[in-house]
């Protein structure tokens, strides 16, 4: 009894705890030259930012994997890896097999429940296209990213590479109306 009793209340605690909870979507690793800036984001530095965040998630390329993890592995990190993969993405000429997956490295920030769904490590979603912007993330991505971060809605989100701004815009819709995207 005790243990429920105790159990229930850590979870309200839990649910309680505002969060703060960190994004990054940087140019993807060798590939700044496709942004207004061309210049590389320097990933050590932005590791080291996330890390002061509850929870956080870094979006990357599945060929910057062997960059990025080292970086990780140096500061004693071993974070989780997700993948988002594209149902409908833009085959190229001379890529193939395609790449039609994006890995995603993140930190809960808070620990799954059972009270709560479970999330999947993955998400299949298609690209967006005519953004305005190359590598703007699809709503589905989004909210998918809400709960994989553990996320509730009083958290704080800071989305540190805003591009289009619907990260931002659906983390919105989804604190204010969550239904929506379950
Ligand atoms: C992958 S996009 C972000 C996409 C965004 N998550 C979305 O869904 O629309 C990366 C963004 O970072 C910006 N950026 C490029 N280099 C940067 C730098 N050195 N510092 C800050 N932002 C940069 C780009 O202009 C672009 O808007």
């Amino acid at each position: 009894m005790n243990l429920v009793v105790n159990t229930m209340r850590v979870y309200a605690h839990e649910l309680e705890v505002k969060m703060k909870v960190a994004y990054a979507d940087p140019p993807y690793i060798g590939q700044a030259n496709k942004y207004p800036e061309k210049q590389e984001v320097d990933h050590v530095e932005l590791i080291a930012k996330l890390e002061a965040f509850d929870g956080w998630a870094l979006s990357a390329s599945s060929p910057s994997i062997y960059d990025i993890v080292p970086m990780f592995l140096a500061r004693g990190i071993k974070p989780r890896i997700g993948a988002w993969v594209k149902r409908y993405c833009v085959f190229k000429p001379n890529n193939n097999p395609a790449y039609a997956w994006e890995p995603i490295f993140f930190k809960p920030a808070r620990d799954g429940s059972r009270k709560k769904n479970t999330v999947r490590d993955w998400v299949s979603a298609n690209i967006t296209i005519r953004k305005g912007l190359v590598g703007a993330k699809p709503p589905e991505f989004c909210g998918w990213l809400f709960d994989l971060l553990g996320m509730e809605t009083e958290d704080e989100f800071y989305d540190l590479f805003l591009g289009t701004g619907i990260v931002t815009s659906s983390w919105e819709i989804w604190r204010n109306n969550r239904r929506k995207f379950e």
